[in-house]
């Protein structure tokens, strides 16, 4: 078997799974493996100990890796709104974020630029179907623009932002803040093009919540003040009767100590993702993809996401004529999917298989008028 055969061999869960963009049900390799360390901890011996805590060192490796960096310009999160609540809040300037990004990206910039006593300013646009265009973004920028804030793939209509395009335009001196929720670890994409991206690891990567992380280009980490540091934030361990400043690299950008078990099941994904590789993970999901939007052309379903390949990732977001009586039509055909207003948002993921697939056609071909 090769490692993309052991990669989908972790894929066990129910079919008619379509929901990967809301929840991704935790990897075989990931539950076997977490156990063991949970069991390690509970010895309580030092070595043991210290075997779960090199995890650490292992996530943030891997991290790195994939997206194309430094190890040491990666920090560990609870999630990755943390991690957008470090680039934000020790940021100065007009900042470009869309009005429909997740609200981890709009509440997050609304509260630093409260905090920031005017020294921060959101320069919301809203543009036209929702995506993040480099045209979108060009029309926004002036001097006083210091950075854009966007997500690689929309969580709403599936849209993949150009991240080589939009660091081409915003220019060297602005900081380019990527929420990658939604793309990293399945996504083959130039990462390195952004100076912060945070994402996390219970979505694509199967590996539960607590599992966020964010990387600080050396740009990042001149622009933005850790005003959020704690006491892991600095070098040389845990300070005692002294108040360190915050380290010089990524770290500073972080409170305290990790949650072992979630960046042990974070490594664990991390590895098996690497092992298999984004660009086979990216492939299979855009065929999947593909099967996802002939079946809605054939039921005459309208779709949000762009069909290009290289400006989607595996949203595939439906807007039916009638989103409640298809919503209803999935759930009792035992398609999970998220529906939310007026459009319905399936995603697959490498293992998503033909049966689900066809679940989904049987299931769309059940409502009369599914479409527009
Ligand atoms: C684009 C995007 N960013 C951020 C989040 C939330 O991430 P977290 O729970 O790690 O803060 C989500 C969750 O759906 C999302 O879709």
């Amino acid at each position: 078997m090769s490692a993309f055969d052991d990669y989908l061999a972790t894929f066990d869960g129910d079919p008619g799974y379509l929901d990967w963009a809301a929840f991704g049900p935790i990897s075989q390799a990931v539950r076997a493996e977490v156990f063991a360390d949970a069991d390690l901890l509970g010895s309580g011996r030092p070595s043991s100990r210290k075997l779960v805590a090199e995890r650490l060192d292992e996530a943030r490796a891997l991290a790195a890796e994939l997206l194309g960096v430094a190890a040491d310009t990666v920090t560990l999160q609870p999630s990755s709104s943390h991690g957008l609540m470090h680039a934000l809040f020790g940021l100065t300037g007009t900042v470009v974020a869309s009005t429909a990004e997740f609200a981890s990206v709009t509440m997050t910039l609304e509260r630093a630029a409260q905090l920031s006593g005017g020294d921060l300013v959101p320069r919301w646009i809203t543009p036209e179907d929702r995506f993040v265009s480099v045209d979108a973004v060009a029309e926004a920028l002036d001097d006083d623009v210091t950075a854009l804030v966007v997500s690689h793939v929309d969580f709403r209509t599936g849209y993949r932002a150009d991240l080589a395009g939009l660091r081409e335009v915003l220019g060297p001196d602005r900081l380019l803040i990527v929420d990658a929720v939604q793309s990293f670890g399945v996504i083959d994409d130039d990462y390195a093009a952004a100076d912060v991206v945070v994402g996390h690891g219970y979505k694509w990567l199967r590996a539960a919540r607590g599992t966020g992380f964010a990387s600080f280009s050396a740009l990042a980490r001149e622009r933005i003040a850790p005003v959020l540091s704690g006491l892991a934030g600095v070098d040389g361990g845990l300070p005692i009767d002294e108040r360190p400043s915050p380290a010089a690299s990524a770290r500073a950008f972080v409170v305290s100590g990790a949650d072992q078990l979630a960046v042990a099941r974070l490594a664990i994904a991390l590895r098996d993702v690497r092992d298999a590789g984004v660009g086979a993970i990216d492939e299979a999901i855009s065929g999947r993809v593909d099967v996802i939007l002939e079946i809605a052309e054939r039921h005459g379903i309208p779709v949000l996401t762009p069909r290009e390949r290289e400006r989607r990732g595996g949203i595939v977001a439906l807007a039916p004529e009638a989103p409640a009586a298809v919503s209803a039509a999935l759930t009792n055909a035992g398609v999970v999917a998220t529906t939310r207003g007026a459009t319905v948002r399936v995603a697959a993921h490498a293992g998503t298989t033909d049966d689900t697939l066809r679940m989904l056609d049987d299931a769309l071909g059940t409502v009369v008028g599914a479409g527009a």
